[in-house]
C-alpha cells in the first residue's frame, strides 16, 4: 500500500512538474551541492546589535511577547528576558532523559532541539526534535520549574527521527511535524506527520498519531495559508530526483482538513520550488509565501492564492538574490529577513541577515539587498511583536544576537 501511494505521488510530481533553472556556476571548492556557491558581496546595513553567549548550538527561537522569548539551546530550553534591548538568560531548562525521543547520541552533529512554535493560547511551546516534538508548559517554564516538560509527540521513529519544524492548528488540537529524512517506511522521502492533541486537566499533554504523507526528499519548511485551509511544505529535492546532484526542490500544497483525517490523501499539487528550498514564511498580509532556496542563494516569492488553488502550476512572483546559503526567514512590516548562513564555511563571503524590501523585490526582481552582519552560521530569525528587535540564533558561534530594526520603515 505504501508503495502504491508513493508511486502515485511520484506520478503527480512527474505530470505537474517542471524545473526552475538551477544553473549557476560550480563553486571553486569541492562541495556536495553542485549549484551552490558563495554569494557576491552585499552592502552592509549598520544597525545596532548586541550578543548573548549561550552554551552551544542555538537554533529555534520564539517570542512569547515583547518581554519574553524562548530559545532552543542544544538540549535545553532557554527562557530569555527581552524587556531590555540586550536579552538576558533567565532560565535554562535541560531536557530530562525521558524526553530525548530518538536523540540517541546527543553529541552528534545534527541532533538537538530545533524549530519551536507556541500554541495560539500561549499555554504550550512545541519544539521539534528526534521522533517528533517535546512540549513545554509555558507558565511553568517562565518560573524555571523542573516540571516544565509536559509531553512529547512521538511515534517511536516510525516515519522518521529528524523532526525539524512543527505547525499547530488555530484550535491547538492538531500538530504537524516535518520529518526531514523520513524512514524506510516513507521510502526515505521526507514526510509530514500528524498528531491529534489532548490536554489533560493536570496540564500533561497527550496525543494520538494520525499518520503521515511522504513528499519530496528532505522535507523541512511548513506554513499555513492565512485561512489555514492549506499547508505549504518545502522539500529540498523533488521525489523524482534520485541523487543530491539533482537539485530541483518542491513546494507541496496540502489540504489541511484531509491532512487531519487521512494524511496520505492530502496532497493537492506540487509546484517547482527552486534549488533546495528550505525555510518559508508568509508575508504579513498573507499574499506571498517566501521561501529560502539554500543552494541558489535566493528567496522565491509565491502568490498564495495561486499556490492554494488546485490547478495553477506557476505561482512564482519573484526570485531575489540573498547572501550565501540562506535558511531561516521571517516577515515584519514590508520586509523579509533571511539568515544567510554560509553554513558550508566558504572563505570568500559573509554570514548575515539579508533585508529584502517586498515592494522592490516584487517590482524589480533581482535587487542587491543589504545585509546585517552576524557571527558564524545564523540559523533562525524572529522579530519581536513590536517589530523593533530581531533575534538571530548564531549556531556555530554559540550566541543569540539582538538587532535593533526599529529604524527600518517601508519606503
Ligand atoms: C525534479 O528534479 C529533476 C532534476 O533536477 C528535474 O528534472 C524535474 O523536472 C524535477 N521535477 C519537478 C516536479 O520539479
Ligand atoms: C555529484 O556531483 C559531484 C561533483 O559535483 C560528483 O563528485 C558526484 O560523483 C556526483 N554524484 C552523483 C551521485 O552523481
Ligand atoms: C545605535 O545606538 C546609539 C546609542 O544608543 C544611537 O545613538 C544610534 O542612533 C543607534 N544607531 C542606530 C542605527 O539605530
Ligand atoms: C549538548 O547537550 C548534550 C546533552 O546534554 C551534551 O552531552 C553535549 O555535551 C552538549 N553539547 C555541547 C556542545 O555543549
Ligand atoms: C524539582 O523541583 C522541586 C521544587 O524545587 C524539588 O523539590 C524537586 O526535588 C525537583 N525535582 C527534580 C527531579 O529535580
Ligand atoms: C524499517 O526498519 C526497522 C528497523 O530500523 C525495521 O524494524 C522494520 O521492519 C523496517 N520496516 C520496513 C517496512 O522495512
Ligand atoms: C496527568 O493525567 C494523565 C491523564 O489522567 C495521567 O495519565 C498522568 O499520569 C498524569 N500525570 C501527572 C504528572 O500527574
Ligand atoms: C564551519 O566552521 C565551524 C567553526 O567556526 C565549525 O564548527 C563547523 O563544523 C564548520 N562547518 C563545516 C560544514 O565545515
Amino acid at each position: 500500500m505504501a508503495c502504491l501511494r508513493i508511486q502515485c505521488i511520484t506520478a503527480i510530481v512527474a505530470i505537474i512538474g517542471f524545473a526552475l533553472p538551477c544553473t549557476k556556476a560550480l563553486p571553486a571548492a569541492a562541495h556536495p551541492h553542485p549549484c551552490a556557491q558563495a554569494a557576491p558581496p552585499q552592502t552592509q546595513l549598520d544597525l545596532n546589535s548586541t550578543v548573548l553567549a549561550v552554551q552551544a548550538r542555538p537554533w529555534g527561537l520564539a517570542y512569547l511577547n515583547d518581554n519574553i522569548a524562548f530559545a532552543a539551546i542544544n538540549f535545553s530550553i532557554g527562557v530569555l528576558d527581552t524587556s531590555q534591548f540586550a536579552p538576558k538568560l533567565m532560565h535554562m531548562l535541560p531536557l530530562p532523559p525521558a524526553f530525548l525521543i530518538g536523540n540517541d547520541d546527543p553529541n552528534a552533529d545534527g541532533y538537538g532541539l530545533r524549530e519551536m512554535t507556541l500554541t495560539h493560547d500561549k499555554e504550550n511551546l512545541y519544539v521539534a526534535t528526534g521522533y517528533g516534538a517535546i512540549i513545554l508548559d509555558v507558565p511553568r517554564a517562565l518560573q524555571g520549574r523542573n516540571d516544565s516538560f509536559v509531553g512529547v509527540l512521538s511515534h517511536d521513529g516510525y516515519a522518521g527521527r529528524s523532526a525539524i519544524e512543527a505547525s499547530i492548528t488555530a484550535d491547538d488540537k492538531f500538530a504537524f511535524i516535518s520529518q526531514e529524512y523520513g524512514s524506510n517506511v516513507t521510502h526515505n522521502l521526507g514526510a509530514i506527520e500528524v498528531y491529534k492533541i489532548t490536554r489533560q486537566q493536570n496540564r500533561t499533554v497527550t496525543s494520538t498519531w494520525k499518520g503521515f504523507i511522504g513528499l519530496g526528499f528532505r522535507t523541512i519548511g511548513q506554513q499555513f495559508s492565512t485561512d489555514q485551509s492549506r499547508l505549504f511544505v518545502t522539500s529540498e529535492i523533488n521525489g523524482t530526483a534520485r541523487s543530491l546532484n539533482q537539485t530541483g526542490g518542491l513546494i507541496s500544497v496540502l489540504d489541511v482538513e484531509t491532512l487531519k483525517a487521512k494524511p496520505a490523501r492530502s496532497l493537492i499539487k506540487n509546484v517547482p520550488g527552486g534549488c533546495h528550498p528550505v525555510r518559508s514564511t508568509l508575508s504579513i498580509d498573507g499574499k506571498q509565501l517566501w521561501v529560502s532556496t539554500r543552494e541558489s542563494n535566493q528567496v522565491l516569492a509565491f502568490d498564495t492564492d495561486k499556490l492554494a488553488d488546485e490547478t495553477t502550476a506557476d505561482p512564482l512572483l519573484a526570485q531575489v538574490d540573498t547572501g550565501t546559503a540562506p535558511l531561516g526567514i521571517t516577515a515584519i512590516r514590508d520586509y523579509i529577513f533571511v539568515a544567510d548562513s554560509n553554513r558550508w564555511n566558504y572563505s570568500d563571503t559573509t554570514a548575515g541577515v539579508s533585508v529584502v524590501n517586498i515592494g522592490d523585490a516584487l517590482r524589480k526582481g533581482y535587487v542587491n539587498f543589504p545585509q546585517i552582519p552576524t557571527s558564524a552560521f545564523p540559523r533562525t530569525v524572529v522579530a519581536s511583536p513590536s517589530g523593533n528587535t530581531l533575534l538571530v540564533s548564531e549556531f556555530d558561534a554559540a550566541s543569540i544576537r539582538a538587532v535593533d530594526i526599529s529604524s527600518l520603515s517601508a519606503s
